[in-house]
């Protein structure tokens, strides 16, 4: 046994005391119990990773209200998005000994013939429980729900920005439950909707003129710190655009039965690319195809080199097919909401959620040349690489004149805001809702472990780095944001932000700041420019861009006109697929990124 093995062995045998003391000093949000070999981790492209926060959940009974955990807050709020029935309470999160789960014992799928079963190992975990309250008539009337959840957030205690972040985890079994495994910007607080209308989920820090100019139907919704504000005030950076981005890890989908049970990791990002590229909810985006060789969906080279202009998002990989995980699928049930799209890989065929733990991973390399890479088990099942968050341009002829139409949306940003944790069970819109959880109640949810890790030279880990400022901001608005949480993130840990996210912010007027100016800031200076209508066009631009030079006033009269735009862009038939284009389309108006009436629903898909 060489010493290395030998210290190994030593800590392990010495129990608690020691693994705590062997952590590094700087690690303040590790939880002790994590296993030495935790400590440090490879990514998917070999480069080791330091574990910068851990909850191993080994102390049972812990209590997650708030002002009881530096990690977590326990939400004690009913949740008024998608169509919940839920209110969510600190009584239904707590840490238990889990010995074991209802496993199936037929391999047929239709038949549901369980057994209990203990594992070799209980395991210490998080434990949150859905209920059905109905029953109890004075606290259903009191919190104005009919079920009580769980949902722990690390919102304005731990954020991370970049880095690996493993989750392990069982999920409550039958249909009707909606549990997920998730981050959420920090400027948004998720369930807390006045703090995340025209954030969520913005994820585009430039400024884009013709983006900021539309009219935006509900304006609650356009984003609310634009990259072109030169003043947003809070502390905020100058010319930089702001967002409550969502990293789904898993969003989880049993059946009645726990057969054919499948999960969402997914990457919400608004703005939205332009509705002609949009497959309708249910279909599967064109372009892709299983590889006859490995099972794998990809985007097929020969059809999307033929119908290259109406594919769905590119730079899209998907994984599975593997020992231990079935092959993953563009995800068909939801493209996004109309402002904003789902780019999403969908696990299927899991028949043992609620019967195992899996680990959940995400690798996340935030900003300019960045990715998101998910992993079950350790299997690669999706990855998004940050080219398919370039530039989409479509453009057409109106069916109903000559006028030329063409809308684009901006590079987006591969998220880049210091992110917190959220752990759930919710109910509502997804997988029958309520009424499919008759007879599975109450549904239980396990986390066995959180850990997250980051590379020592890229350690990020705090609420308000400054090139991405969000304290200033939360403390001036407190209607938006609910309950402070206890104990303040700054009494917990020291944040660690690493010298380029020191950069000073640039002047109030933006001007040449020089050396000194945040790398966002100079990107969004840079678009500025860009945006003067450099003509440089590409073969395949050419055409579109001259005709709408040529009719530009009817290019404006159809934006202002909304049913002549919508019927254009459900129309169009020619197309420009910008991502690797130049910018040629910038002086050309955007008419209908945002639309009030159901865009990217079935009837507005441009097909
Ligand atoms: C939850 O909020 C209610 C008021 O809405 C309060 O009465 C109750 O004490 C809170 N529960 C906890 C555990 O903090
Ligand atoms: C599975 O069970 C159902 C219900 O008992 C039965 O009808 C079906 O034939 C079975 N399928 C297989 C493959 O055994
Ligand atoms: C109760 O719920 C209804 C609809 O779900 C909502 O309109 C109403 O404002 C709620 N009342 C309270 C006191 O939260
Ligand atoms: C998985 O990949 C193999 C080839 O390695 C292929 O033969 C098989 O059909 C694939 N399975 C699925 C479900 O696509
Ligand atoms: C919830 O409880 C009420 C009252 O006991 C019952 O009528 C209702 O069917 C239950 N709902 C579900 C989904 O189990």
């Amino acid at each position: 046994m060489d010493a290395a093995r030998l210290a190994l062995a030593l800590c392990v045998l010495l129990g608690d005391e020691v693994r705590a003391a062997a952590l590094p000093a700087a690690c303040c949000w590790c939880d002790g119990d994590t296993p030495v070999s935790e400590r440090s981790t490879l990514d998917s492209d070999g480069r080791r990773h330091e574990l910068v926060f851990s909850d191993e959940f080994e102390t049972l009974g812990r209590d997650f209200a708030n002002g009881r955990d530096k990690r977590w807050t326990a939400i004690n709020k009913s949740d008024y998005t998608n169509g919940s029935p839920m209110r969510y309470m600190p009584e239904a999160v707590t840490t238990v000994l889990d010995r074991g789960a209802y496993m199936r014992v037929s391999s047929n799928a239709s038949v549901d013939d369980k057994e209990w079963r203990e594992y070799a190992r209980p395991h210490r975990s998080l434990h949150i429980t859905t209920a059905n309250i109905t029953a109890d008539a004075r606290l259903a009337k009191a919190v104005n729900k009919t079920f009580t959840g769980g949902m722990l957030q690390s919102w304005n205690k731990f954020c991370f920005t970049g880095g690996i972040i493993e989750i392990s985890a069982k999920f409550p079994a039958g249909a009707g439950f909606w549990p997920a495994l998730w981050l959420f910007g920090n400027l948004g607080r998720a369930i807390y909707k006045e703090s995340t209308d025209g954030l969520w989920p913005y994820s585009f820090e430039a400024c884009d003129p013709d983006f900021e100019a539309m009219n935006v139907p509900t304006p609650g919704l356009k984003q609310r710190i634009s990259g072109c504000d030169p003043e947003p005030g809070f502390g905020l950076n100058p010319r930089q655009g702001r967002g409550a981005t969502e990293i789904d890890i898993a969003e989880v989908a049993d059946s009645k039965n726990g057969a054919n049970g499948w999960l969402a990791t997914s990457l919400q990002a608004a703005p939205a690319i332009p509705k002609f590229f949009r497959p309708a909810h249910g279909e599967m985006p064109s372009g892709y195809r299983a590889d006859p060789g490995t099972g794998r969906w990809a985007l097929d080279p020969d059809a999307a080199h033929a119908a290259r202009s109406a594919t769905w998002y590119r730079g899209l990989r998907f994984g599975g097919n593997e020992s231990n995980t079935p092959p993953v699928k563009p995800f068909v049930n939801w493209y996004g909401a109309p402002y904003a799209d789902t780019l999403a890989g969908c696990t299927e065929g899991l028949n043992d959620l609620s019967e195992r733990y899996r680990k959940f991973r995400l690798e996340w390399q935030e900003g300019d040349g960045g990715h998101l890479r998910w992993f079950i088990d350790d299997a690669f099942v999706f990855g998004i690489g940050d080219e398919a968050l370039g530039r989409y341009t479509a453009c057409g002829q109106s069916p109903t004149d000559d006028a030329f139409l063409c809308e684009h949306a901006p590079k987006r940003t591969m998220p880049a805001e210091p992110m917190s944790i959220v752990l759930n069970s919710a109910l509502g819109s997804w997988n029958g809702g309520a009424s499919a959880t008759r007879g599975s109640l109450p549904g239980h949810l396990y986390v066995d472990h959180v850990r997250v890790w980051q590379r020592a030279d890229r350690l990020n880990v705090g609420c308000d780095p400054p090139d991405h400022p969000t304290k200033e901001y939360i403390d001036a608005h407190p209607l938006l944001y609910g309950e402070p949480v206890l104990p303040r993130s700054e009494d917990a840990c020291k944040p660690i932000y690493p010298p380029r996210a020191r950069d000073a912010p640039l002047a109030p007027d933006g001007g040449d700041g020089g050396a000194a100016r945040a790398p966002s800031a100079r990107r969004a200076g840079e678009a500025r420019g860009g945006a003067q209508a450099r003509l440089i066009v590409s073969a395949v631009l050419v055409c579109a861009a001259v005709a709408a030079f040529v009719v530009g006033p009817r290019v404006v009269r159809a934006a202002r006109g909304e049913s002549a735009a919508a019927r254009a862009a459900s129309h169009y038939s020619s197309v420009v697929d910008g991502a690797d284009a130049p910018d040629g389309g910038a002086s050309i108006r955007a008419p209908m990124l945002l639309r009030p009436n159901g865009g990217g629903r079935r009837a507005d898909a441009p097909r």
